[in-house]
Formats: structure tokens, C-alpha cells, sequence
């Protein structure tokens, strides 16, 4: 959906973040970006607040809650969330401003070591039972190839969406953000996710696997998980590509064949 300027809300919505935030003296609505309605730092009494937000009536609006209930389970790389707000048909978070820039990801990027240390105190962390997340389990049943989904299962929580933007630097550490799509599984999906968005930077699949190799939950994953994991990302990005041919959408999907082909057993 297209931006849409925090002053252009409903006046009983900017009452609703003022009660938050003490009284908002500037507003600075970010351009990018392509899933929230409003994404703008707030200049504030108590100090500055990134808020995102779309309308209660957006099909996304569930991503929007989950983002909600699992941020309390988040690592300190991820910015706290200090409130989330839902009145006259929208839906608002409200999180700490990271000042960062979005992560380069291209070979022998400095910001290489970053991701991975962001990424591997991820890996640490079991997901919580108590909020409603997405299963890997679920996510996969339509792609993994038949008999291997239950190698899918697992108890960590997963990041799952490693587009660049969705990770910020600031000075030498790597923030995730944009959590969007939560999950419940096997710890060496992240590290294969992260993967395919390292070869769309322009890294081989021999790179992006030796990328993936730093995690231990990569190098103790067996031959058939990794190849299940392989085909079932082939499979999902071909799908995404025939519904809607973009350029990117094809490209992405002959990355992840060529990521999958680099997945199989050798004869
Ligand atoms: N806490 C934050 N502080 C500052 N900037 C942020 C913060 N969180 C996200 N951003 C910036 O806002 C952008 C959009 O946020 P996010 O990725 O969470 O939303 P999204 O639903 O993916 O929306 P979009 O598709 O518009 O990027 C990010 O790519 C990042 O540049
Ligand atoms: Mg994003």
C-alpha cells in the first residue's frame, strides 16, 4: 500500500499517540518501503518514537499483531516495542528509533560479521509458548518435498525475512526489524533464509552456504534437511514468481533454484 503521512490520520488517532508520547512536535515520515501505510519518527515530549502502522482493514493487519505479541520475547538487537495501539480503524506500533542505514549485504560487506552476530544471539532464543506465532511446520506444508516436514519442526525463534532493509547498523552492531512473520522451528531456517538474500547481493551459492556454515545449527543440520530446505524454497519462490512475473520475483526465483541445486547431495 502507498505511504500515507502521519498527519493525515484521524485526529482521534493523533490524540491516542500524544497520550503515549507527551505532545509531538515534528513529524518525519520515511519514503521507502512498500507494507506500511505510515512508518515515521516522531519528535516527542518524551523523547523520539518510530511508529508504523496500517489500517485495522489491511489483510497484513494480522503480521501487525503477532509483530506486536512476540516483541517481548525479542533479543536486545531487535528495538524495543513501547506501545501498540489499535483505534478508529488503524493499527499503530510504536518502537525505540534505531538510527541506523540498512544493511549491505554484497561480498566481504563489513557488515558481514554483524548480521551473523545478531543472527546467532536469534539462534539462542527458544519461542515463546504462550504467543500465537506462525509454525514453520505450517509455513513449509505446501513446499517441502513429501515426507521431510517434519524435519522442519523446532523450538527457536525465527526471523524468517532477511531482505536488507529489515536490518539496520548502527555503529558496529546489526538490529533486526520487520517482525512481520515470527516463527516457531528448526534453528537452520534462518541461516538458509539469510542465505538467499546474501546470493541476491550478489554472493555465489558456494559463499552463501559458506555463510550459513558459520551457524552451528547449519553445520549439525542433516543432508536431508538442507536439501528439504533447498527444494522447498525453489518451490515457494517459483510459486511467487508465477503469480506475478516482476523482474525481482523472477530473479529471486532463479537464485533459490540455484540455491536449491546447491543443497543437493553430490553424486
Ligand atoms: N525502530 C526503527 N527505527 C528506525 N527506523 C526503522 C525502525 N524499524 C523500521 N525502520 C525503518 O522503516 C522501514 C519499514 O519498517 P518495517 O520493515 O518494519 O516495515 P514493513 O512492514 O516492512 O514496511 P515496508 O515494506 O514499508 O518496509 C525499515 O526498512 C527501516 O528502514
Ligand atoms: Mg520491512
Amino acid at each position: 500500500m502507498p505511504r500515507i503521512h502521519f498527519e493525515h490520520l484521524p485526529t482521534g488517532v493523533h490524540h491516542a499517540v500524544a497520550d503515549k508520547t507527551g505532545a509531538i512536535h515534528h513529524v518525519m515520515n520515511a519514503s521507502g518501503g512498500m507494507n506500511s501505510g505510515v512508518a515515521a519518527v516522531l519528535e516527542t515530549d518524551t523523547g523520539r518514537v518510530f511508529v508504523k502502522g496500517i489500517p485495522v482493514s489491511h489483510p497484513q493487519v494480522g503480521a501487525q499483531r503477532r509483530e506486536a505479541a512476540v516483541a517481548p520475547h525479542l533479543p536486545a538487537s531487535c528495538p524495543r516495542l513501547y506501545w501498540h495501539l489499535e483505534l478508529d480503524g488503524w493499527s499503530l506500533l510504536g518502537y525505540e528509533v534505531v538510527d541506523g542505514r540498512h544493511a549491505y549485504y554484497a561480498p566481504g560487506s563489513a557488515d558481514l560479521p554483524l548480521v551473523e552476530v545478531a543472527l546467532s544471539e536469534l539462534q539462542a532464543v527458544v519461542a515463546p509458548a504462550d504467543v500465537e506465532i506462525k509454525d514453520a511446520v505450517d509455513r513449509w506444508a505446501d513446499y517441502a518435498p513429501p515426507g521431510t516436514l517434519h524435519l522442519f519442526a523446532g523450538t527457536t525463534l525465527l526471523h524468517t525475512d532477511f531482505a536488507p532493509d529489515n536490518v539496520l547498523i548502527v555503529g558496529d552492531a546489526a538490529r533486526l526489524v520487520d517482525w512481520a512473520w515470527p516463527t516457531r522451528g528448526a534453528a537452520w531456517i534462518d541461516p538458509g533464509a539469510l542465505a538467499l538474500r546474501l546470493m541476491e547481493a550478489g554472493h555465489s551459492v558456494d559463499s552463501a552456504l559458506a555463510f550459513a556454515a558459520r551457524f552451528p545449527s547449519w553445520r549439525e543440520a542433516s543432508g536431508e534437511a538442507l536439501s528439504a530446505l533447498g527444494l522447498a524454497t525453489a518451490a515457494l519462490w517459483r510459486e511467487i514468481a508465477d503469480e506475478d512475473g516482476t523482474d525481482w520475483k523472477r530473479s529471486m526465483a532463479g537464485l533459490a533454484q540455484a540455491f536449491c541445486e546447491g543443497l543437493q547431495p553430490r553424486q
